[in-house]
């Protein structure tokens, strides 16, 4: 990435977008493209060169692996290795929930490339809803890998603003559908012993999948890593602190306040916004990193966010904001923030989850 290129933003609504970014796709080229969850940074899957430069943008490490993002459920087959005790549950996952936010972790085939599963034995597959992304994997013709569309550890991006704000003059072409509709990342579920493995909560609940089968969780808080070893997760350049709801901290006066539901304690906090005046936790989570980005520039000392419900979509919401607090915490060179498992394959997933 020595050359600087012109990033241009094409509107989903121009006739020729999609042609564009099938063009580019082609091409070996990136295209950020917009998800019914977040906007991902999108490149030819078969294409290892493609690849190795989401890696390289993003700046992210190789051994995090990618979802591929398939045209059709048909390429289930021809990726991954669905064996018979596995079939059912699979074919049913995929009946009622693709096109949509459900990452399937499923044995790979060879073909695969080791770069984008990060030489594990499985592969990542999700079939979007955006229709607009659905038309470009559609006319493409092929998986297209997709990592959120943010630089590694940062917070996703939910408009093309945002990918702007991370990725201007790294990729030529940015796909521009408005805010994205959930705005979190997608529920990583692996089928196993009959079982599903929650790998990462998201707009998929844990309620919804508890209809086909037992849901196994991972560490959904993570792992607490040495302070300063690695970039950070999810995080806003000013420290993120969860309180309770209500709560006042010490220090509110120079700080902002990302209020759940309507905050009778506004007048105490530098800047308050609300992730939802009427508490609707899928309202919060659609807006809740575009209200993070937006906390990180204003002029507060801290980003104060109190603490959702863990129900439903809440659970994939505290598992971002566990998150974002104790990279922000790691960075400022605090380390005990949040407890969590310290076990190799915990902290292998936590690394993962970053970016
Ligand atoms: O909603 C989404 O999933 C968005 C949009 C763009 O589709 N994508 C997304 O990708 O969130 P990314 O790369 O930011 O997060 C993918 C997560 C990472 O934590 C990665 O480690 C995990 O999926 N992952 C991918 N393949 C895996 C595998 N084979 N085993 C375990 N984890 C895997
Ligand atoms: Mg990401």
């Amino acid at each position: 990435m020595n050359t600087e290129l012109n990033t241009e933003t094409i509107s989903a609504l121009e006739a020729t977008a999609v042609e564009r970014a099938v063009k580019l796709l082609s091409r070996s080229e990136l295209v950020a493209v917009p998800t019914e969850t977040v906007y991902g940074l999108a490149a030819d899957s078969r294409n290892d060169r493609a690849v190795a430069a989401i890696f390289q943008v993003k700046e992210r490490p190789y051994f995090n692996p990618l979802i591929l993002h398939l045209p059709d459920r048909t390429w289930v087959e021809r990726l991954a290795k669905v064996n018979a005790e596995q079939g059912k549950l699979v074919a049913a996952l995929i009946e009622r929930f693709w096109p949509g936010p459900l990452t399937l972790l499923l044995p790979k085939r060879e073909k695969v490339s080791d770069l984008v599963t990060a030489s594990l034995p499985t592969v990542a597959v999700r079939m979007p809803a955006n229709p607009i992304l659905r038309t470009i994997l559609e006319r493409g013709g092929f998986p297209v890998a997709a990592p959120s569309a943010n630089r590694f550890g940062r917070v996703s991006p939910t408009t093309a603003q945002h990918v702007m704000e991370e990725l201007a003059g790294r990729i030529p072409l940015i796909v521009d559908d408005g805010p994205t509709k959930l705005g979190l990342e997608s529920t990583i579920v692996e089928p196993r012993d009959g079982k599903l493995v929650l790998h990462r909560p998201g707009p998929i609940t844990e309620f919804a999948l508890g209809e086909f089968g037992v849901v196994e969780l991972v560490d959904l808080k993570g792992a607490i890593h040495a302070p300063g070893q690695t970039p950070s997760h999810y995080a806003p350049n000013k420290p993120v602190r969860l309180v309770n709801k209500g709560e006042v901290p010490a220090d509110s006066a120079g700080a902002g306040l990302l209020a759940w539901g309507p905050s009778l304690q506004r007048s105490r906090f530098q800047v308050t916004f609300s992730l939802s005046e009427s508490g609707d936790l899928l309202e919060a989570a659609s807006r809740l990193f575009s209200l993070l980005r937006a906390m990180d520039r204003e002029p507060v000392t801290a980003i104060y966010v109190e603490k959702v419900p863990e129900i439903g979509i809440g659970k994939a919401i505290m598992n971002r904001l566990y998150r974002a607090a104790r990279a922000t915490s790691e960075s400022a060179g605090l380390s005990d923030v949040a407890s969590g498992v310290s076990d190799d394959r915990a902290k292998s997933e936590s690394e993962r989850e970053r970016a």
